[in-house]
């Protein structure tokens, strides 16, 4: 047995023995010590397993950003407003900056933004800016990382976002009532590669209950909501228009970064005869593009495509319809006239560093969180319902340390009827199986849908510190207690 296998937890030695490609160390392992017990022999392959796993992930993406100096400023304020969603009808919204979806920020990676946030709302608010890893302190969750803000409040948000790509914000408070009256945004952090697209466009696909007149329907978290997947509506639109077209002209290659700010309603997104290659998920690039048209949109999720509009399509029209329902719903369309262009030609931006991590289904399950409904103590017949992870419906909840900078797991078991799709602040995941049959999906994620009694799976490596809450981001069930909060030391 080589001598140095005792000491191989460092990446570094890892990394040079892995270079050798002459490792096949769980023979080794387990051919080692006769006087060594089963149980040491096990911790020791667990270790190293974690360790070759850690090294893989190297380089993947970075534990900190080198800020360029540049500040983006800028000022915000949540009211009450009314925006134009159906044609020649005036919608009661709560919005940012007076419009929904909010503002779309750009800014460049290495760019500081600073927002100074105004609450004109009739309620406590806080802005939390999904899937960006910021400090602790600017994450947005009361009671974990903030005061609310209270009416008439105003507090600065300020970071410098670590990662490129697309992600969004929202509030943190009352979500279910607050995001579904309008207050959602999205921050695009640009890198070289979003500026040789001829276009670069974002569409926000929204869910909302709206009453006969054109108005938010006003009860929320309804005993319905609660019980089933949350509050599922009956007008979807997409930038807030129910007939949203993108104007592309033959030969334009497009970057199109989709976003579900839904409370609660999953879609299937797919272009009809059109290819479209998956380029980004959750703002992070995949370490190879796939073709476009399998993968949930769950609430909080992105997809970022790579399209290329064929030279013969002008007069044509592409639409984007959902397939996660029993009927297919149309939600927005690239309509195609004009002069041919030259398609921009360089390589799909990938991250070849993400891991694949094929080894993780050997790794121990460091933390399993159950997922499930109870009826809410006191409550009569027809009475509420809270969810609840680990048998604690939030404010109460079970407290777990992820160790830093190390190769970390955690299962999410729905024992429910119902969907999840849950959400981790401040990391990247990557789901390695699904009912315990390992899976490759080559990309990292914040957000992933959990079916109902199925498990999930994921691998992290936690490169930020402090408290991040974990949640269902169907907002009714976060709202009635599906929300826990991990440390990262
Ligand atoms: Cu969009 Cu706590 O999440
Ligand atoms: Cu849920």
């Amino acid at each position: 047995m080589a001598p140095y296998i005792k000491n191989i937890a460092k990446p570094t030695v890892l990394t040079f023995i892995l270079a050798l490609g002459v490792v096949s160390v769980g023979t080794v392992l387990f051919r080692g010590g006769d006087e060594a017990t089963e149980e040491t022999e096990y911790a020791t392959a667990e270790t190293e397993n974690r360790a070759r796993l850690l090294a893989e992930f190297m380089g993947a993406y970075d534990k900190e950003i080198v800020p360029s100096g540049n500040v983006v400023e800028m000022d915000m304020v949540a009211a009450e407003s009314e925006v134009e969603i159906f044609d020649g009808y005036k919608t009661k919204v709560w919005s940012y900056n007076g419009q929904v979806p909010g503002p779309e920020i750009r800014i460049k990676l290495g760019d500081t933004l600073k927002i100074r946030f105004t609450n004109n709302l009739p309620q406590q608010t806080t802005i939390h800016f999904h899937g960006v890893r910021v400090p602790n302190a600017m994450d947005g969750v009361p009671g974990v990382t903030q005061e609310p803000i209270e009416p008439g409040g105003v507090f600065t948000y300020e970071f410098t976002p670590k990662d490129a790509g697309t992600f969004w914000f929202h509030p943190h408070v009352r979500s279910s009532e607050q995001v579904e009256r309008g207050l959602f945004g999205t921050l695009i952090v640009e890198d070289e590669t979003s500026r040789k697209y001829s276009q670069d466009v974002v569409w926000v696909i929204d869910d909302w209950r709206m009453t006969q007149d054109k108005q938010v329907y006003e009860e929320f978290n309804t005993p319905m909501d609660l019980m089933h997947d949350g509050r599922w509506g009956n007008v979807i639109t997409v930038n807030a228009k129910q007939n949203e077209v993108l104007r592309a002209k033959a030969g334009e290659r497009i970057r199109l970064r989709l976003v579900n700010t839904s409370n609660a309603r999953v879609y299937m997104p797919q272009f009809k005869n059109l290819d479209a290659k998956v380029i980004a998920v959750d703002g992070m690039y995949v370490k190879e593009v796939f073709d476009f048209g399998e993968l949930e949109l769950a609430p909080g999720n992105r997809i970022d495509l790579d399209i290329t509009i064929p030279k013969s399509a002008d007069g044509n029209t592409f639409t984007l319809v959902d397939t996660f329902g029993r009927n297919e719903l149309p939600l927005a369309q690239i309509a195609v006239a004009g002069v041919l262009q030259e398609t921009p030609s360089f390589a799909f931006p990938t991250n070849p560093n993400v891991p694949e991590w094929k080894e993780a289904r050997n790794a121990s399950i460091d933390k399993e969180y159950r997922l499930n409904a109870r009826r809410k103590a006191g409550a009569g017949m027809m009475g509420e319902i809270e969810w609840t992870i680990n048998d604690k419906a939030y404010p109460d909840y079970d407290p777990y340390t992820f160790t830093y900078a190390e190769f970390n797991t955690m299962r999410f078991t729905n024992e429910s009827s119902r969907l999840h799709p849950m959400h981790l602040h401040g990391q990247f995941f990557k789901v390695i199986a699904r009912d315990g049959v390992p899976v490759q999906e080559p990309f990292f994620r914040d957000t992933v849908l959990v079916y109902p009694k199925q498990t999930v799976d994921v691998a992290l490596v936690p490169l930020d510190k402090g408290l991040w809450v974990s949640h269902c981001h169907i907002l009714e069930h976060a709202e009635a207690g599906m929300m826990t909060a991990v440390k990262v030391e």
